[in-house]
């Protein structure tokens, strides 16, 4: 019955091994100057056995970082440390995709390079969740708006770090336009209130993710970009009051451009925790109708939940985020009926090896 998650299949016209896809999963584990570390390497290399490896989220700028030692792809000297973590990821025969991700308002001026506010499409804080600073707790900061000039420089830096990810070997991108981050601040309208090109109607919201796969199509092929949402959440206070239509139109525009993937977060995820599922909740199956080409999912899945829905036709490729954090071999572990290991909070965000890279690996006789 699990057969699927091992048929091979291509994407971005490379042979995936098999369906299993390691998702982005932020492990703070890079410099405070966000060049990564051997340390990442050998995490990496322990789950090369997925078909695809998306790197952690990794910023295109110092001002699209929320946190203290996330990697990033905007210097030279991050572009050479992530070379051996790519060659690493990709020792088992995976694709291996970097995350392309700007916070927009949730950062905090306490890590902005300038020490002003965070930037976002307007200028609205996030109400309800609270920004973990290195001191506690603290309210989230009413954003600076951006300006034409500063959106049009964002564009530039997704297309300069899709420049430097092709560098450091990676096969393509993903843009993180999930999760209440700035392409999803963009789309909703609780987080977007702007009368000019950008804002209004659903057509003026989704632009700047556009401009965005335009310019990095300049840098890469188009089957090499790939776009995560997450339609059902409202995690970081991003609503809208029709969320259906917003995320239907989204996927139409980004199928008729031919993109690598379409990636969607399953309803009944916050983030990175479990949550309750709204009852307005879009099934991903509804809007994996409106892409032709590879979809994936993720969230709270078992090997059997995935098996099924690549049985149904409605995903080509599953990620397991927290299974594949406590089996760093999962795939292996999934062919050999082997039992799964339970997650541990040591060591989720930051610190060295344990809870990082000391979760065990079959024996090979196993
Ligand atoms: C520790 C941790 C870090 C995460 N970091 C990211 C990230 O950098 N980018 C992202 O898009 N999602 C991130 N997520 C969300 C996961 O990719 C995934 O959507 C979520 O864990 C649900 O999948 P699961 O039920 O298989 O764990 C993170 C989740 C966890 C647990």
């Amino acid at each position: 019955m699990l057969d699927q998650l091992f048929e091979p299949m291509v994407l971005g016209g490379q042979t995936l091994p098999n369906r299993f896809v390691l998702p982005p999963l932020t492990r703070s584990r890079a410099q405070e100057d966000g060049v990564p570390t051997p340390l990442m390497a050998e995490y990496y290399r322990q789950r090369a056995g997925a078909g695809l490896v998306i790197s952690e989220g990794t910023v295109v700028s110092p001002q699209g970082s929320a946190y203290a030692q996330v990697p990033g792809l905007y210097t030279e000297a991050q572009v050479e440390a992530w070379r051996p973590v790519v060659a690493a990821a990709r020792s088992k025969g995976a694709a291996v995709y970097a995350q392309l991700w700007h916070v927009g308002r949730q950062a905090h001026s306490c890590v902005q390079p300038d020490g002003c506010p965070p930037l976002g499409p307007s200028p609205i804080a996030i109400a309800g969740w609270e920004y973990r600073s290195p001191d506690g707790p603290v309210p989230f900061e009413v954003p600076r708006e951006l300006s034409h000039e500063g959106i049009a420089e964002v564009v530039t830096q997704f297309a300069t770090a899709a420049r430097n990810a092709a560098a450091a070997g990676f096969d393509g991108v993903e843009l993180h336009a999930a999760n209440g981050y700035l392409f999803d601040q963009f789309f909703n309208s609780s987080s977007n209130q702007r009368s000019d090109q950008y804002g209004g109607s659903v057509e003026n919201r989704l632009r700047f993710l556009f401009e965005v796969i335009e310019a990095v199509s300049k840098v890469l092929p188009v089957n090499r970009i790939g776009v995560r949402i997450s339609p059902s959440s409202s995690w970081m206070d991003v609503s809208d009051p029709d969320k259906r239509s917003l995320y239907s139109a989204l996927v139409r525009g980004v199928n008729e451009r031919g993109l690598a993937y379409l990636h969607m977060v399953e309803p009944g995820i916050a983030g990175a925790v479990d949550a309750q599922t709204d009852p307005n909740a879009i099934d991903s199956a509804e809007l994996s109708e409106l892409f032709d080409g590879p979809v994936i999912v993720t969230g709270g899945h078992t090997p059997q939940s995935a098996a099924a829905v690549v049985g149904s036709g409605s995903a080509d490729l599953v990620g397991f985020g927290r299974l594949f954090i406590a089996n760093p071999d999962l795939p292996r572990r999934v062919r050999h009926g082997a039992e799964l290991t339970g997650l541990r909070e040591e060591g989720l965000y930051a610190g060295g090896p344990a809870g990082y890279t000391d979760y065990p690996e079959l024996q090979s006789s196993n």
